[in-house]
């Protein structure tokens, strides 16, 4: 690996525009993403955070503006082109197929085939047991419909895939808003993991104690514009706030949008 790819950001969204009809949803939105980091996006309703993403899972495409992947542009058309760039997403509405049980969702459009191009069903059956048991221990029911499941089963599954498929890069929006406190948890806990192993997270969420405990920077959005990106440590709650809500950037602090690479 070359200098200049090591340097370089794991993600950097440039300038990136999406309208829906008359909607600008996102206009010139600028962020980067750097291996090991929680970079906070913030916002509210309607700001344009979930379409941002969206962008960078495939779910649609960018009307312009640049991708770039460690340093390199990537052309982002579908989902799929999205993981096969080690990017997994974690969907605000979770995107489970309810009738289907824990496994064969953790498995859904990547399922394992045995060398005669039959379903390995017994593989998945044992790749899936332990990839729930490190998030849940207490988590069994994984043979019945995930529509039957608890919200932080729920979760447990979607987090499944990311973990199973070893994502460099994570998106999350909203990961605990249908969760309790013990749940919430937990997924704080796999965020500081995954966080140590070097994946870049992306978290979108609206709890204040979430964002200041988990992320490194963050990133404000308002009516699809980007307010500003700060250290964490280095603005609080009501300069954050500030931001969401006004629009208003906080006096006499640094920006930190690290643009290298
Ligand atoms: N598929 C779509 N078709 C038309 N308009 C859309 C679509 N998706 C989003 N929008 C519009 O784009 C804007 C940004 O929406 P987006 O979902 O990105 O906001 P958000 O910041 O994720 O909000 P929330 O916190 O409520 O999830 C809104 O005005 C929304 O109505
Ligand atoms: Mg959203």
């Amino acid at each position: 690996m070359s200098a200049v790819t090591t340097k370089a950001p794991l993600v950097s969204l440039r300038n990136i525009c999406k309208s829906f009809g008359g909607v600008h949803a996102v206009e010139n939105a600028n962020v980067n993403l750097h291996p090991g980091e929680v970079v906070a996006l913030l916002g509210h309703n309607g700001a344009g955070k979930s379409t941002l993403m969206k962008m960078l899972a495939g779910a649609y495409p960018i009307d312009s503006g640049d991708i770039l992947i460690r340093g390199e542009k990537v052309h982002i058309r579908n989902p799929a082109d999205s993981q096969g760039l080690g990017i997994e997403t974690i969907y605000q509405t979770l995107a489970l197929a309810d009738n289907l049980d824990s496994v064969a969702n953790l498995f859904l459009g990547r399922e394992l085939m045995t060398p005669w191009r039959t379903l390995d069903d017994l593989r998945m059956d044992a790749d899936a047991r332990k990839v729930f048991a490190r998030l849940n221990k207490n988590f069994k029911n994984f043979r019945v419909p995930v529509r039957r499941l608890s919200g932080g089963q729920r979760q447990t599954v979607a987090i499944s895939r990311a973990l199973y498929f070893n994502a460099s890069i994570l998106i999350m929006d909203e990961p605990c808003a249908a969760l309790g406190p013990e749940e919430t948890r937990m997924v704080g806990e796999l965020i500081k993991q995954l966080k140590a192993e070097g994946v870049g997270i992306f978290l979108i969420s609206h709890d204040m104690p979430d964002v200041f405990g988990l992320s490194d920077r963050l990133a404000v959005m308002k009516n699809g514009k980007m307010v500003g990106t700060y250290n964490t440590k280095d603005v609080n709650e009501d300069e954050v706030l500030g931001m969401i809500i006004l629009g208003k950037r906080p006096e006499g602090k640094v920006q930190a949008e690290r643009n290298e690479g």
